[in-house]
């Protein structure tokens, strides 16, 4: 069964107690993209949005961490309640040692690769990881185009994954609509993030039922 994870990003904040909610009651995580305005050129929220989500959220939460030397900030996030974090392959020197200290400390821990990364520099890496990333549109904003390649990207990580024996989970980011969600999860997607498509419809709770297929 597909896990569907709106992004927050695209939540509306003036009204974050109703789309924290519409989570709650339909969808299966919360994905928080955290950015530092280094690793990509926005930023987005930080502790004070992270800790009210927290504080209502009855589903796990999923943090995106989009920020130069992520290592120094799992702790931080663990103590807020995180269960799942990935990070950006490129954005730590030491992308193993880091995967082991998030699941050392009871989460689960997943790498993360823009479209322009292959797929084979996780390859290393895929039994450290509890899940990995897939953006599938360059990180940093929200409301961009689907990049089409990640099909054939989905079907060679899972190929891998396979082959190694591994149970590492596929979670596929950006641009995700229901119109392409049930061929991201034929490739091998079990996670899928949606952010525009469900906050920015009339009826995210809708939205959120189709990208189940
Ligand atoms: C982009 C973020 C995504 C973003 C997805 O850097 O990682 O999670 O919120 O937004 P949509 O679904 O609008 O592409
Ligand atoms: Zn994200």
């Amino acid at each position: 069964m597909v896990k569907i994870a709106p992004s927050m990003l695209a939540a509306d904040y003036l009204h974050l107690e109703k789309d924290v909610k519409t989570v709650n009651e339909n969808a299966d995580l919360f994905h928080l993209d955290i950015m530092d305005g280094v690793f990509v050129p926005n930023i987005s929220f930080g502790f004070p949005i992270v800790e009210a989500i927290a504080s209502m959220a009855e589903k796990p939460l999923d943090v995106h961490l989009m920020i130069i030397k992520p290592e120094k900030y799992i702790e931080r996030f663990a103590r807020i309640g995180a269960s799942m974090i990935s990070f950006h392959l490129n954005a730590t020197d030491n992308p193993a040692q880091t995967l082991l200290h998030i699941r050392e400390i009871g989460m689960k821990a997943g790498l993360v690769i823009n479209p322009d990364i292959p797929v084979e520099s996780l390859f290393p890496y895929l039994h450290l990881c509890d899940y990995v990333l897939l953006m599938s549109v360059y990180a940093g904003f929200g409301g961009q185009k689907f990049i089409e390649e990640t099909y054939d990207r989905i079907r060679s990580l899972k190929a891998e994954i396979n082959r190694q024996g591994l149970n590492v989970k596929i979670e596929v980011d950006g641009g995700v609509t229901p119109a392409n969600a049930h061929l991201l999860v034929e490739a091998g997607a079990e996670i899928l993030v949606a952010g525009s498509a469900v906050f920015k419809s009339g009826n995210p709770s809708e939205v959120i039922c189709a990208l189940r297929g």
